[in-house]
């Protein structure tokens, strides 16, 4: 966007464009910081100490509207999903507490380290098998899609590992999960939310299948604990479980799928930072902590003021729907000097928003990273001269949360 004399950073802004937004964002902070957008009907926030803040003090900005659709669904949609008996409701990141507490604490058990630590040799075997079609795919010198080849696939094998979910259904869930994606988080027209509601039928008929199947053989699995959790007396119903599957079989893949086209992308882009890991592996944890800095796939998220409050000298107004800017808060320069920069032996890296902050803070983080850190080091072994195609250039779905690439072409080099 061009900002002309006398007019304002958001004048004409475009919360759902991401392709190039670094600029803009860089411009709210600085003259910015918090405004009310009317088109959108949000309040935006883009400094990293405002955005704490609000993350923080979970009692006034409660999580409530973080799953609502950004246009309502239309009424055709609605019929659908009415008919189509789909009742979901958030899992944890929508809900508050009481209820938050009391489900998060149930789930958190089966989140654990020890859980996500027992499936890393899988984790290695899928990426490998992934990097092999990769291979194949580019054995000629032509560019291939690492988006498309492994970013996309590989984090919902890993996660369909941890649910019991067969790898045959792993095409199903991903284009549940894109139209979940979607119908949250995009602005789609009356037309387009038709197959949306229809996707969205049948996940919820799926995972209610998966747990029927789960109460009958019981497997080392999320959907296993979470029932034997509840056998045990654990406080949860049976429609709690399932908006906890509705939202982990989106949110564990769908966020790592886009953050590791994101840092390809990135490292690419960066070849000191690429140069820097292949000698030296040890570098590769800062540099995912980096890369979630710097690039990250959640670049929104959005809470809803119970009572008015002065945040960064703005009062928000009681009611305010506020949209949080974690990617513009992750380049601020009063937390990250040089923000605008990739840096992998960046002291504070870890203190980026990415997985949020308080009480919501993502439960897969560790999974994530793990994801990350395996692929970067797998990549830079066997393809330590890939790089980008020729003149290509990332372009971006329209969202606003999450920064997905439409491809990542790439050459593999020798
Ligand atoms: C790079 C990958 C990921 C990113 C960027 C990410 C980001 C986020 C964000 C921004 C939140 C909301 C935090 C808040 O409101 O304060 C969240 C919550 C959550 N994430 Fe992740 N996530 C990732 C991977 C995963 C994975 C792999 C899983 C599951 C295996 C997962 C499960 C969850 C759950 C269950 C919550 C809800 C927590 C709550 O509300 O208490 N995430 N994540």
């Amino acid at each position: 966007m061009n900002v002309h004399d006398g007019q304002m950073p958001s004048d004409g802004f475009d919360p759902f464009d991401l392709n190039k937004p670094h600029a803009l964002w860089k411009q709210f902070r600085e003259e910015q910081p918090i405004f009310y957008h009317e088109p959108s009907g949000y309040w935006v926030v883009s400094r990293y100490d405002d955005v704490k803040a609000i993350f923080d003090d979970w009692k006034t900005f409660s999580s409530e509207n973080a799953q609502k659709p950004m246009r309502p669904m239309s009424e055709a949609g609605r019929k659908i999903l009415t008919e189509g008996g789909f009742t979901a409701y958030s899992g944890l990141t929508a809900r508050v507490p009481p209820d938050h507490t009391r489900i998060r604490k149930i789930a958190q058990g089966a989140f654990g380290p020890r859980r996500f630590k027992s499936i890393e040799p899988q984790i290695e075997v899928i990426v490998k098998d992934h990097l092999d079609r990769l291979e194949d795919a580019g054995k000629d010198g032509k560019p291939v899609n690492f988006w498309e080849i492994v970013a996309f696939p590989v984090p919902a094998h890993v996660l369909f590992t941890l649910m019991g979910i067969p790898d045959e259904d792993v095409p199903k869930i991903k284009q549940y999960g894109a139209s979940r994606g979607k119908m949250t988080w995009s602005d789609l027209t009356d037309e387009e939310m038709i197959p949306v509601a229809h996707d969205m039928v049948a996940y919820w008929k799926y995972i209610h299948d998966l747990l029927d199947m789960r109460r009958e053989t019981p497997g080392d699995d999320f959907p296993s604990d979470m029932l034997a959790a509840q056998a045990a007396g654990a406080e949860i119903d049976n429609e709690e479980i399932a908006g906890l599957l509705y939202s982990t079989l989106f949110a564990g893949h769908e966020t790592t799928s886009t953050f590791m086209g994101n840092y390809v992308l990135a490292m690419m882009e960066n070849r000191d930072a690429w140069e820097a890991i292949k000698a030296d592996h040890a570098l590769i944890p800062n540099a995912v902590e980096e890369m979630l800095r710097y690039m990250p796939s959640v670049v929104g998220w959005r809470r809803k003021a119970r009572t008015a409050k002065v945040i960064g000298g703005v009062e928000l107004p009681e009611g305010a729907e506020i949209l949080m800017i974690t990617g513009a808060a992750n380049r601020d320069e009063a937390q990250f000097p040089d923000g605008e920069e990739l840096n992998i032996m960046r002291d504070n890296a870890r203190t980026h928003l990415s997985f949020g902050y308080g009480i919501h803070y993502c439960l897969g983080f560790q999974l994530a990273k793990m994801e990350a850190s395996i692929l970067l080091r797998q990549l830079s072994e066997r393809f330590p001269d890939m790089k980008l195609a020729d003149g290509f250039e990332a372009t971006y779905h329209r969202n606003i949360t999450f920064r997905v690439p439409t491809s990542v072409m790439v050459e593999l080099g020798k």
